[in-house]
């Protein structure tokens, strides 16, 4: 989609003040896959804490008003990991399920957000998301009324596996039409609480299903596909630690 047939499809009208644009980082995870002692979003990657990566690519892609990062209640890395930051709020609001660390900070935002500010939501665990990927998001959807994503089109053969008999193939699915979700997810604030307002949306995934959701009763349109990057990968398996160092030494070189 190009952002002409955004504006075509959900142009709004010039409001008086442009927009805040606040990033969101759930940070709240105990990261049972990953499997560490030490919490995933606090792991070394090239000499630096992963969190740490995640906030500084954002900060240097992005003209951002504000960054609020979502902490376990109990969270005691941060103060020395990481430590105060100019422009970054700790807001040790995380829940049970990344659905509710997101939905306790958009909360926690009531007081410093308007409804038409954005949210951009971006998961700690993602380091490498390419500054071009990010600042396509916020250019392709700055005039829009909701929102959207980065994600890419799936490049794989799907099979779908024959639950009576597991590991055996029942069909081939039809890929076309398909896209990976990414973060990060960037929708009006009014909208995301809104959304998270719903009965059942803390079940959602991601803060587009929640939208989804709330598109589906006519009180929004549907958000957007915004094409991401193969290299936006996400930190879930310690083997990923050294997959997204070789990413960040390459954009590094390639800078
Ligand atoms: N997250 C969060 N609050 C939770 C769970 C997750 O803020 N209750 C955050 C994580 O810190 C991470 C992002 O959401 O930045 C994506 O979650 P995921 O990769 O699943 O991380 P974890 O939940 O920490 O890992 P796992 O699922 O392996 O336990
Ligand atoms: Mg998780």
């Amino acid at each position: 989609m190009t952002a002409e047939v955004r504006r075509a499809a959900g142009a709004r009208g010039g409001a008086a003040d442009p927009p805040r644009l606040v990033a969101l980082i759930p940070a709240a995870g105990g990261g049972s896959r990953f499997g560490s002692a030490l919490p995933k979003q606090y792991a070394d990657l090239g000499g630096r804490p992963l969190l740490l990566r995640t906030m500084e690519r954002l900060a240097a892609a992005l003209e951002l008003d504000a960054t609020a990062v979502a902490l376990a209640p109990d969270d005691v890395f941060y103060d020395s990991v990481v430590g105060p930051r100019d422009g970054v709020d700790a807001l040790r609001c995380g829940g049970a399920s990344r659905a509710e660390s997101v939905a306790n900070a958009l909360a926690a935002l009531g007081s410093r957000c308007g409804d038409d500010d954005w949210v951009l939501v971006h998961d700690a665990a993602r380091p490498c998301v390419p500054v071009d990927a990010l600042r396509r998001l916020v250019f392709e959807l700055a005039d829009d009324a909701v929102g959207g994503l980065l994600a890419v089109p799936v490049a794989d053969t799907l099979k779908r596996e024959d639950r009576e008999t597991p590991a055996r193939i029942l069909r081939t699915e039809d890929r076309s039409g398909l896209w990976c979700a990414q973060t990060p997810q960037m929708f009006r604030y009014g909208v995301l609480r809104a959304a998270f307002a719903r009965p059942g949306a803390l079940a959602a995934t991601d803060e587009a299903q929640a939208v989804e959701a709330l598109a589906a009763t006519g009180a929004c349109s549907r958000p957007w596909l915004v094409t991401g990057s193969a290299l936006n990968i996400k930190v879930t398996y310690p083997g990923d630690l050294a997959l997204a160092a070789a990413i960040l030494a390459a954009q590094e070189n390639a800078a």
